[in-house]
């Protein structure tokens, strides 16, 4: 029997439990709450099915991804500063792989050196960064396309 092929997985990593209480010039003053709610409007107006995950712990965010495949079938992921030095999420994306987009909401490639580092490269399909929470609508319009699901609202 065939199942549906639209369940994304949208994982924050660290700091995004606050994300409101954050520099509102770089990352738009949003709660997270705010932020999944309009991701799911996104998501449903493309045929996708969000699943939402946060955590600070970087332990239960490898879990996470050593099983992401029980439970969805494309991820976005923005891991927070564990994006710049995390080799174990790296890794642990590597064990379980499902199609996944890279997400920062400010522009991490003119910031600090430091952020320019990403230990998703050569792990996701894309990365997005800088267009505030348009990018999650832009990295949902991609797994869409690659999932083959709702090719005419994708455009
Ligand atoms: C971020 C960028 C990271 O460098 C930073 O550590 C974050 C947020 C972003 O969405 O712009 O926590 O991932």
């Amino acid at each position: 029997m065939s199942r549906a092929t639209n369940r994304v997985a949208v994982l924050h990593g660290v700091n995004f439990d606050v994300l409101e209480r954050r520099d509102p010039g770089l990352y738009g003053g949003l709660s997270l709450a705010e932020l999944e709610y309009r991701i799911g409007g996104w998501a449903a107006d493309l045929g996708l099915d969000p699943i939402f995950f946060q955590t600070n712990s970087e332990s239960e965010f490898c879990g996470y991804l050593h099983r992401v495949s029980e439970t969805a079938d494309g991820a976005i992921i923005n891991a927070g500063a564990w994006t710049h030095y995390s080799r174990a999420i790296g890794d642990a994306l590597a064990v379980d792989p499902v199609p996944a987009i890279e997400v920062h909401l400010s522009d991490v490639e003119n910031r600090e050196e430091w952020r320019r580092v990403s230990v998703f490269e050569g792990l996701v399909e894309a990365k997005i960064s800088g267009k505030g929470p348009d990018g999650y609508r832009d990295a949902l319009k991609r797994l869409a396309t690659l999932l083959g699901v709702g090719a005419d609202a994708a455009e």
